[in-house]
């Protein structure tokens, strides 16, 4: 999805007999490729056959919840704070929000999880504290405070937190992650006036070869969880290329655009997928017209719900609403939000903003779990009209 990389030893040609290094036979190359192989792939070869399966059971999921519809209609905020912690990456997942097209979780980790493929779409990782190294079939990286991590559908890679734990915002799509469209020449190149580039996108540089042995991956499809326990550690690349991997992108080199006055969401874009956008609210100095008002004015977003994570700094516009860092809110279309009162007054001298956040806009409604409900503030949908009715 990025651009063209190539890691390790990758033969001249493509999809002719490879022999493995030490002369006992041959490579098993495997495409992996997105959009029935007319779409992005990646070539990878490895040492044994990724196909050899020894055994599968289901495995009962956590997070198979069913998701209620948000009536009454009201905003919320929710307390990441108040959710359950422990356990690894995947399993220790609470789901909070979902539709078709997307799940939002939290995911407080502090244990190495087991080898993990998602069939279903790509996962977006926002980690918001902590950090982890993330090994995959493509090679293993680093990925820390500030780093959106894409992992596209059917990679196989686990998560091992650091000793200080990962705490992250989780977006699964039900496709493919990509970023918008207009940043990008007609060959794929980000264009000057992009709030990011290349150079800003992190990825595997070298290949993750591990001894060989008989090993679990927890696959996720649409029917549950399976675990198939494959005759060969998957982690046998020798190398790869393509344009299909995992990468990181700190929202700390995201550029953002500033105007005279207000600039709408849009510009804050980072991500697209299926039904959804993703934007970065990042530090940045404030709208310069001497008549500026600072923070958003009232809007209705009527084709979505509007979903921001605060990760970190002040936000002037929810001042005194309770939201600050690690507060969810979930502003539903039907609703018109802006500025908590007193917002725009406060706001008025500003020269910038601190703020750091994550938004996901969905196109179609979103439903709360029981665990979301059990952390909303019930006090945050009246905080406009300054209290309780
Ligand atoms: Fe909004």
């Amino acid at each position: 999805m990025p651009y063209y990389r190539r890691v390790g030893d990758v033969p001249a040609k493509r999809h002719l007999r490879v022999r493995r290094p030490d002369n006992s036979g041959y490579l098993f190359e495997e495409l992996m490729g997105e959009g029935g192989f007319s779409s992005d792939s990646s070539l990878l070869y490895h040492r044994h056959s990724p196909s050899a399966l020894a055994a599968a059971e289901a495995v009962s999921d956590p997070a198979a919840i069913t998701f209620e519809a948000d009536v009454p209609l009201v905003p919320r905020h929710l307390r990441t704070g108040k959710l359950p912690t422990g356990g690894d990456t995947v399993l220790g997942r609470t789901r909070l929000l979902g539709n078709e097209d997307v799940l939002v979780s939290w995911v407080a980790a502090d244990t190495a999880g087991e080898l993990y493929r998602n069939a279903i779409g790509d996962e977006l990782v926002y980690v918001h504290e902590g950090g982890a190294l993330l090994e995959s079939s493509f090679g293993a990286m680093d990925v820390t405070g500030g780093d959106y991590v894409v992992i596209p559908a059917g990679t196989t890679h686990r998560w091992t937190p650091n000793s200080g734990g990962l705490r992250a915002l989780v977006i699964e799509a039900t496709g493919h992650v990509t970023f918008p469209p207009r940043y990008l020449s007609d060959t794929g190149q980000f264009k000057e006036g992009a709030p990011f580039s290349e150079r800003d996108l992190r990825a595997p540089h070298e290949p993750l070869v591990l001894e060989d042995e008989e090993v679990g991956v927890l696959v996720r499809t649409r029917s549950g969880l399976t675990r198939h326990r494959q005759r060969h550690h998957p982690f046998d690349v020798v190398g790869w290329d393509g344009c299909l991997y995992p990468f990181a992108l700190s929202i700390h080199d995201f550029e953002p655009l500033v105007g005279a006055i207000h600039q709408p969401p849009p510009v804050h874009q980072t991500f697209a997928g299926p039904n959804l956008v993703v934007c970065s609210f990042v530090p940045r100095p404030y709208d310069f017209h001497p008549e500026a008002v600072k923070v958003p004015y009232h809007h209705a977003n009527v084709d979505s719900d509007e979903v921001i994570f605060y990760a970190g700094g002040d936000f002037m516009s929810r001042a005194d609403s309770g939201v600050g860092p690690g507060s969810i809110s979930v502003h539903p279309a039907g609703f018109v939000h802006g500025p908590q009162p007193g917002s725009v007054e406060r706001a008025a001298d500003a020269k910038r903003t601190e703020e750091l956040a994550v938004m996901l806009d969905t196109f179609r409604p979103l439903g709360l779990s029981a665990a979301a409900r059990q952390v909303a503030d019930d006090d945050y949908p009246w905080t406009w009209a300054r209290g309780r009715p």
